[in-house]
């Protein structure tokens, strides 16, 4: 019994280090021009994809950090993580890996991996080997022929017409990813297949790319140009009122020391998968409710507990260490964990899907994820989520009106791991994505 367990076990293992190895090394730079070239001619779709994460995916400080010093120094001391060596190469910067540059060299040193996700990787895409991709399962032909979205295009190079290239499967090759372990860290394709979005025919270009009047190449303009935006959680214009919230109270006159009720309802009606997506082992999203009296004294009002299976993940509590990996990852001696919500004041409901290493500590190292189906308290693609407050109005509280504030708020990592990892102040602070409020009257 324990022969054969341990037989599929190394079968596995030798399946996904085939996986993470599948066309590395086939090609050389040269294969691939610089997106500066595209750019000479398609210089408007230049200057938005320079400033999208897709040009910064190889450089930006976390992607830096992450891979330079957890998942790399990881993987060279511990055999079943072995593969996100090259793996992380392979959606961040794809020519790298291609080339067979493993690991590249950092992003200081300015070589051509720094080119991230450039216009030759998406333009020489033609297809997936996977039924529905997942971990960088594309194929690719580069060469004087770009995959292209349209049919009998005129250009100084030659153009094939490609529906994959228009497809969500396409997004799926890089954004979906399975760990070695085999849970499902990134799944924004998957969600987005199951949501209503899919079955109304709106892709994910169709969010991520704008389609409007453009200067597609030199002279050449298009009422309807896809534009290479790619805004998403980076950026606060497209997080903002990304969900709808509400909040309600039957009565609006209390005495001092009673309880009220409050209503929170949010709705995500803007997004096309669930909120948070993408990077999930990282993101944080959560509700704070507040009262703010005459005399701008402010107290905090914690969530009520609905009693679901893992809702302890949900709620924040300054008490609970987390994050522990990262200590062993480092070879920090002694090393106890970082609060796992980050300055989070007490009792505010956080909407994320907890991700658990294989000592069932939570983690932000996804390649590291043993299992993460415990709770999923993201808000779903239309979902709406109602969230009760009993407020005991305290004795020290001004009479007359009181604000209560309801904010939701995100931030792209835990303010605990930036710090801890001396991230740039801007990858942990916190984003709001939509607030409002109502007046209670307050008698003594
Ligand atoms: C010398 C100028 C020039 C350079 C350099 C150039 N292109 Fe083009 N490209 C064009 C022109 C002109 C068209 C045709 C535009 C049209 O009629 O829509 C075109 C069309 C395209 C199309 C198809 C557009 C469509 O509407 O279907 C793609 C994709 C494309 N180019 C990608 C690239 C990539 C990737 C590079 C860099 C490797 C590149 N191009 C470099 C001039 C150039
Ligand atoms: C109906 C519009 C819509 C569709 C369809 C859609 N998205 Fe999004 N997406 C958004 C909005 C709005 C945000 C910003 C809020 C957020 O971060 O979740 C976003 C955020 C993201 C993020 C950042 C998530 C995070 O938490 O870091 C990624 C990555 C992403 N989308 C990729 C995709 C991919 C891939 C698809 C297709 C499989 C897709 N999106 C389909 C609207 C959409
Ligand atoms: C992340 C993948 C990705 C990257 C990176 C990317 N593109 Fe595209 N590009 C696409 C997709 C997808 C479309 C087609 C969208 C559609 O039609 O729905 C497209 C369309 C185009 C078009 C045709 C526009 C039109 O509407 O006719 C041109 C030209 C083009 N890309 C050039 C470039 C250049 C130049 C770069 C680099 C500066 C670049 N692309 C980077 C994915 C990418
Ligand atoms: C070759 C791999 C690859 C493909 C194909 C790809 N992406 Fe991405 N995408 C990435 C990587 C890597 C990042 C992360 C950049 C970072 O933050 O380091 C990313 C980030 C994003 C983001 C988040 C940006 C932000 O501001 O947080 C959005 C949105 C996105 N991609 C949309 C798309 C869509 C839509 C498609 C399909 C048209 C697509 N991507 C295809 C690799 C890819
Ligand atoms: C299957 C493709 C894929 C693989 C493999 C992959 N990533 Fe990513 N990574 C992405 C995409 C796509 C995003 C963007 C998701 C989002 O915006 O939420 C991303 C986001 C990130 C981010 C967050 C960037 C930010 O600013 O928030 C970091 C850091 C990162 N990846 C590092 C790594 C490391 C290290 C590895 C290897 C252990 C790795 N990735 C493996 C596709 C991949």
């Amino acid at each position: 019994m324990f022969k054969r367990s341990f037989f599929i076990f190394v079968f596995l293992t030798f399946l996904f280090s085939l996986l993470f190895s599948a066309q590395m090394g086939k090609y050389k730079y040269k294969d691939f021009d610089r997106a500066k070239r595209c750019g000479m001619c398609h210089r408007e779709i230049y200057q938005e994809w320079k400033s999208s994460m897709m040009a910064k995916s190889f450089t930006h400080a976390w992607d830096d950090v992450e891979y330079f010093k957890l998942a790399l120094p990881h993987a060279l001391k511990f055999s079943k993580v072995a593969g996100v060596k090259g793996g992380c190469i392979a959606c961040h910067s794809p020519i790298a890996f291609l080339t067979g540059d493993i690991p590249p060299k950092s992003p200081d040193k300015k070589t051509r991996a720094n080119e991230g996700v450039s216009c030759e990787v998406c333009h020489s895409i033609t297809g997936t080997t996977e039924k529905v991709p997942y971990n960088f399962s594309f194929t690719v032909k580069p060469g004087d022929i770009k995959q292209g979205p349209r049919k009998n295009i005129d250009a100084p190079h030659g153009v094939y017409y490609s529906t994959f290239l228009r497809s969500p499967e396409f997004c799926a090759t890089c954004h979906d990813e399975a760990s070695p372990y085999g849970a499902w860290v990134k799944s924004t394709y998957r969600e987005w297949k199951s949501s209503p979005y899919a079955k109304e025919g709106v892709r994910c270009q169709d969010c991520h790319m704008y389609y409007g009047p453009g200067n597609v190449a030199g002279g050449k303009f298009r009422k309807d140009m896809a534009h290479h935006v790619f805004h998403g959680a980076h950026f606060r214009n497209k997080l903002a009122g990304a969900v709808d919230v509400a909040i309600y109270t039957k009565r609006k006159r209390v005495q001092v020391g009673r309880k009220v009720k409050l209503r929170v309802e949010l709705f995500n009606g803007k997004v096309g998968h669930y909120i948070p997506s993408g990077s999930t082992e990282e993101r944080m999203l959560w509700l704070e409710v507040w009262a703010i009296d005459s005399k701008g004294h402010k107290f905090f009002i914690p969530v009520s507990k609905k009693g679901f299976k893992g809702e302890d993940y949900t709620i924040s509590n300054s008490k609970i260490l987390s994050y522990q990996a990262m200590g062993k990852i480092l070879n920090i001696k002694g090393f106890k964990g970082l609060k796992r919500d980050g300055d989070l004041p007490d009792g505010a409901r956080i909407f994320r899907k907890p991700f658990l290493d294989p000592d069932g500590n939570m983690t932000v190292c996804q390649w590291y994820t043993a299992k993460n189906t415990l709770v999923d308290y993201r808000i779903g693609p239309r979902e709406t989520k109602i969230e009760n407050y009993l407020w005991k109005v305290p004795e020290n509280i001004a009479p007359g009106k009181v604000k209560i504030v309801a904010s939701l708020y995100y931030s792209l990592v835990p303010s605990s791991v930036g710090k801890f990892l001396k991230l740039p102040k801007s990858e942990y602070e916190p984003m709001l994505v939509n607030k409002t409020e109502i007046t209670l009257n307050i008698l003594k």
